[in-house]
């Protein structure tokens, strides 16, 4: 069957401006948009950049907008596409770098801000690993699953508009390890956390819930970090 892709180029000498460009390929009936990609570079332009690794939906790679919408190409099926053509263009309000590849340097840079790492003043055993009871794990359930993807965080209004806000992946990793019980860096995470640019600058627009991938929910995740927030000030 033949499909048509309107993907975006950019241009060589300036990566700020670009196009849709059109390619009409022959798809296979179980192929994603990745396999589609894959099929454009490989047999018919390959000049297309753009970033894939896991093809499982575990790297957070291949995250692009297809058809308006932030998702995974390897995990979205060419099908499932009902436009006559389908649309993919780079993640929003990320710089481009080239095609489909966007710079995610400011967005790991605010990650970084919320320390997202257990902090534990014990010693590491150096034998086992730090164990955690079921109902314990049960308490970061619907966090921890997160691939790093920014497929959130590029859809979120407050961070087009702002160029400090933490953003939803951000702070659904620092509920991921505020709410582990092994964890002793809340004090620590506070001041990023507490602050116009952390978990106050959420306008809960859910665009973020709707993105994600993976059906995470980090609205919910930032509702439950302002509580534990204005519990600790009281
Ligand atoms: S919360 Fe979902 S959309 Fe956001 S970075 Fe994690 S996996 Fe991607
Ligand atoms: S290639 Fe790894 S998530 Fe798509």
């Amino acid at each position: 069957m033949k499909r048509t892709f309107r993907i975006w180029r950019t241009d060589p000498s300036d990566p700020a401006k670009g196009a849709l460009k059109e390619y009409e390929i022959e798809v296979q009936e179980a192929w994603t948009v990745l396999d589609a990609l894959n099929e454009i570079k490989w047999r018919h332009d390959g000049s297309l950049a753009f970033r894939r690794s896991c093809r499982h939906g575990i790297c957070g790679s291949c995250a692009m907008t297809i058809d308006g919408k932030n998702t995974l190409a390897c995990e979205l099926q060419v099908s499932a596409c009902k436009g006559k053509v389908v649309t993919v263009e780079p993640l929003r309000s990320f710089p481009v770098l080239r095609d489909l590849v966007v710079d995610q340097t400011d967005f790991f840079a605010r990650y970084e801000t919320v320390k997202p790492y257990l902090i534990c003043s014990k010693q590491a055993p150096t034998d086992k690993e730090r164990k955690q009871s079921p109902e314990d794990r049960k308490l970061i359930d619907g966090t921890w699953e997160c691939i790093l993807c920014g497929a959130c965080t590029s859809s979120c209004p407050v961070y087009w508009s702002s160029s400090q806000f933490l953003g939803p992946a951000a702070l659904l990793k620092a509920y991921r390890y505020v709410f582990d019980t092994r964890d002793e860096g809340f004090g620590d995470r506070l001041q990023a956390l507490d602050s116009k640019h952390g978990l106050w600058r959420c306008h809960t627009i859910f665009n973020c819930v709707e993105a994600c991938p993976k059906a995470l929910n980090p609205t919910e995740a930032i509702v439950k970090l302002r509580r534990k927030v204005l519990t600790e000030r009281i």
